[in-house]
């Protein structure tokens, strides 16, 4: 992707600290400590068969395909954390407020894939042996955003962090256990934090350089992928997903991509040069179909659910 005005990325970088680091104070004031063994159902757990026990079946789960699929596609993504902490550390280095939330933000993602671990393997929720296959193959291949700038990482991250919350604690809500949704409701309050730190920061940048600005932004929503979009399987995931309602086009217009653009006042600002106005303008157009594309999906989404509650469904695919 290309960066575009007057502000070299390194300088950008160098005016944004100062914003780093009142938004780490101000994320350190407010984010709670939580523990993941608080929302793990140890009792539920036992053996399994190398010490004696049995190994996993399907049966001895309560959660739905849906829930699996869902929380076996939130488990991978947080897992490949080595991966974004590599894209965050190269991007916004090592030093300063900017690498100080780099380890904070790192040790907190940390905390997510450990206790999604922790109730999936106790209460048996997946097949333990396919997960850690799926695992080491999708960590082995790891994750790579491209060649993002600074700047448009930050952008980027705005949206996904964002779309993790929802996916997360719509997850929580299909897992039909308290337990579960307890606990990725905590893990959503993370997420959101995440996105509140990340969105101030392109607020700023806004500020600074709006034409640069204006260009990352289009290009992130417009070219936007979910972090798991390389996981094996991923396709079949999030149709599933995206079939119960747990993330789809809908979602992502209205609750992910357009508050973050109303939050920055994107349709609305003046001072743009035509660097800027370009983008914004490509940035409506492509919102615009994407508002029709989640309208379509969620009418046949609708016309599926009406025959399959008729009785008269036959095998049939919502293509996103
Ligand atoms: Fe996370
Ligand atoms: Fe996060």
């Amino acid at each position: 992707m290309t960066s575009t005005g007057t502000t070299a990325p390194r300088h950008l970088l160098e005016d944004l600290e100062p914003v780093v680091a009142a938004n780490l104070d101000r994320h350190l004031a407010i984010a709670q400590e939580w523990h993941p063994h608080d929302y793990i159902p140890w009792s539920r757990g036992r053996d399994f068969a190398m010490l004696g026990g049995e190994d996993y079946s399907p049966e001895q789960s309560e959660l739905s395909d849906v829930a699996k699929a869902a929380m076996f596609t939130n488990l991978l993504t947080e897992d490949n954390l080595p991966s974004y902490h590599r894209e965050i550390a190269t991007r916004f280095g090592r030093d300063g407020a900017w690498g100080t939330w780099v380890g904070r933000w790192t040790a907190e993602e940390n905390r997510h894939g450990i206790a999604l671990r922790d109730y999936l393997v106790v209460t048996r929720g997946v097949d333990p042996v396919e997960l850690e296959r799926a695992r080491m193959d999708y960590m082995t291949t790891g994750y790579d955003s491209g060649d993002k700038t600074a700047l448009e990482a930050v952008a980027y991250v705005s949206f996904q962090e964002l779309a993790t919350r929802v996916s997360h604690r719509n997850t929580g809500r299909a897992t039909d256990d308290p337990v579960a949704d307890a606990l990725l409701a905590r893990i959503a309050k993370d997420e959101n934090l995440h996105m509140i730190f990340y969105r101030n920061i392109v607020a700023a940048a806004l500020e600074i350089a709006p034409d640069q600005t204006m260009r990352a932004i289009a290009d992130e929503v417009i070219g936007f992928e979910m972090p798991g979009a390389t996981m094996a399987g991923f396709r079949r995931s999030s149709m599933i997903i995206a079939k119960a309602g747990i993330y789809d086009l809908r979602l992502h217009h209205d609750e992910v991509i357009m508050p973050v653009l109303r939050h920055w006042n994107v349709f609305g600002r003046s001072g743009l040069g035509p660097v800027g106005e370009q983008a914004r303008e490509e940035l409506g157009t492509f919102l615009a179909a994407l508002d029709e594309q989640a309208t379509a999906f969620v009418d046949r989404r609708a016309e599926q659910r009406a025959r399959q509650a008729a009785g008269s469904d036959r095998p049939q695919v919502i293509v996103s």
